[in-house]
């Protein structure tokens, strides 16, 4: 399929509001155009780990991102008229970053009961790209089980696993290394993280 520019984020209510803010950047200097839906429980995470008081009334890039980028789309969460809603409505791939146990369930099984699960569960059936970043510690049987179900059905579990390989030195390098993971399974270019390189020893 070529590439139609667009990109569905989700927000959870998972630890790691960086990941998402980091990579809602690079989203919006990659894509054309992105489109963002953030649970409730988003939004109290992102105001905890970031100090940023955000509300429903105030979600935009400027409050979020502390930049304006014209090309994020915000949703609401209860409009399933909105694209990524329905099958029809084409784009490269859905991101869910961070990515609760809760949200995981709930798209593992099936229940669309808003519009981020349900466009996780057009992803799903149309078999397009869902990648989910879940962070939880430790997983419990039930969360391997959804986990493993999302996995059979197409999804790239992908866990917010930080890579210190590169030394990474600020709090947003070591996110980074997550992001750029998230990049390369989008199949884009990115240069937050090299390649692994074996060099030959002397
Ligand atoms: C500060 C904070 C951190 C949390 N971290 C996690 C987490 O890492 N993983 C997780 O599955 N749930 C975590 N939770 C619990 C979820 O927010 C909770 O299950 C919520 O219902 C998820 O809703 P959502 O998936 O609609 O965002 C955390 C809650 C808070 C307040």
């Amino acid at each position: 399929m070529s590439s139609t520019g667009k990109i569905v984020v989700g927000m959870t209510g998972a630890s790691g509001a960086i990941y998402a803010t980091r990579f809602l950047k690079q989203a919006a200097l990659k894509f054309k155009t992105v489109y963002v839906m953030v649970s409730d429980q988003a939004l109290q995470v992102v105001q905890t780990e970031l100090g940023i008081p955000i509300t429903r009334g105030t979600l935009t890039s400027h409050a979020l991102l502390g930049q304006d980028f014209g090309n994020i789309v915000f949703l609401d969460q209860r409009d399933y008229f909105s694209p990524p809603a329905s099958g029809s409505f084409r784009h490269d791939g859905m991101v869910i970053v961070p990515c609760s146990m809760g949200t995981a369930g709930r798209i593992a099984h099936g229940t669309s009961d808003d519009l981020l699960t349900r466009s996780a569960d057009v992803c799903l059936k149309e078999r397009r790209k869902l990648i989910v970043v879940v962070r939880e510690m430790p997983w419990s049987t039930i969360h391997l089980r959804n986990l493993t179900t999302l996995s059979e059905a197409g999804a790239t579990v992908l866990p917010a696993c930080p890579a210190w390989y590169t030394r990474p030195s600020t709090l947003e390098e070591l996110a980074d290394t997550v992001v750029a993971r998230i990049l390369q399974q989008l199949d884009v270019d990115q240069d937050l993280m090299p390649q692994w390189q074996y060099t030959e020893p002397e």
